[in-house]
């Protein structure tokens, strides 16, 4: 019994020498290994045979499949330095190449626009909250006092779900989910997506980002409003940069307004931008509609707040001269790659 284990093992060795031997590629090699030592490979295959030697043999059998696996790994030691050798045509390495140049990549322009807006909220004393972009009806225009059949309702306008939720059209939402969540004072700036069903064009897009603020506290008025406006402006787009309030229409806040920058393309004089009047609108404001404090349960007669929201999008448009708003979205890295 002991021959014959010994003479099988001797067959397998040379197989396993020129197989090893004649392996062009790591494939080569690890079919060889498979064909050897693998589950059902010839070396294994043996392995039952030990049952059958006598008590005295056993050592010398043992020693004989011990040497048979060791010549596996060693040729197969050998068979991957040749490969690595590059003589056997296979993965060579070239260590004259020169090396692989990584690239880091840039913030887009987005983001950068909303981080450098966090950043002069948070020195104003806001902090920065965040909501999901999918939301309920009552979070976006229920309890943010939105009358029933007002426009941005409708399902032309919006994106419903089948479960009465929608793709949020404002971050005013945040509005709502942290009153509901902490009580006053509080001063939140929250960045995000919004959902529209607009037809995009230059100027729209059926997703855009905005940026809503939200100031709960004694005694707050809308010269606070105006002035933290005011410090917004000039910290991002410069000194000299005024603004001014127009009287407006938003449900979650009396009174609203809608507060125009002085043109930062041509200073005011008028340009093709400011469309020759010289201020860019940029967004809306008011202070908190009590009908909102009441519907997150905070009271009116105690607490006042002011609120406003702007387009990410056209912030990051007037400050780097940006003309179309589908380049945020398009990845063309000619364009990403300036920022
Ligand atoms: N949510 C408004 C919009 O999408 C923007 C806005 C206006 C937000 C007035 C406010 C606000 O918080 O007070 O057009």
């Amino acid at each position: 019994m002991l021959n014959e284990l010994l003479e099988k093992l001797n067959e397998i060795s040379q197989m396993v020498e020129k197989d090893f031997a004649e392996a062009k590629n790591p494939a080569d090699i690890e079919a060889a290994k498979v064909k050897f030592t693998g589950r059902n490979g010839s070396i294994t295959a043996l392995a039952p045979m030990m049952g059958k030697i006598a008590k005295e043999d056993k050592p010398a059998a043992g020693k004989a499949f011990n040497e048979v696996k060791a010549l596996v790994a060693k040729c197969m030691e050998e068979a991957k330095d040749r490969l690595d050798d590059g003589t056997a045509g296979g993965e060579a390495v070239d260590v004259t190449l020169p090396g692989r140049k990584w690239t880091m990549g840039t913030q887009h322009p987005v983001s950068r626009t909303i981080d450098e807006c966090c950043a002069i909220f948070r020195r104003m004393g806001f902090t920065v909250a965040a909501g999901p972009e999918i939301d309920t009806v009552a979070n976006c225009f229920d309890k943010l006092n939105a009358p029933l059949d007002h426009p941005s309702r409708d399902p032309k306008d919006t994106f419903y779900f089948d479960d009465g939720r929608l793709m949020r059209t404002q971050t005013s939402t945040v509005q709502i989910r942290t009153m509901l969540d902490q009580k006053p004072p509080i001063r939140i700036v929250s960045p995000g997506r919004c959902f529209r069903r607009d037809t995009p064009d230059a100027t729209h897009g059926v997703h855009f980002h905005q940026i809503e603020g939200l100031y709960v506290d004694k005694n707050v008025s809308l010269a606070d409003l105006k002035s933290t406006l005011k410090a917004f402006a000039n910290e991002f787009f410069g000194e000299g940069v005024s603004i001014r309030m127009r009287p407006h229409f938003f449900p979650f806040t009396e009174p609203s307004a809608e507060c125009d920058f002085s043109c930062v393309m041509c200073g005011g004089k008028g340009c093709r931008v400011c469309k020759n009047s010289g201020w860019l609108e940029i967004l809306g404001c008011g202070m908190v509609n009590p009908n909102v404090l009441r519907n997150v349960g905070i009271d009116p007669e105690e607490w006042q707040g002011f609120a406003f929201g702007m387009g990410i999008e056209r912030l990051a448009m007037l400050k780097y001269r940006i003309g179309d708003l589908r380049l945020f979205s398009e990845n063309d890295l000619r364009f990403l790659k300036q920022f």
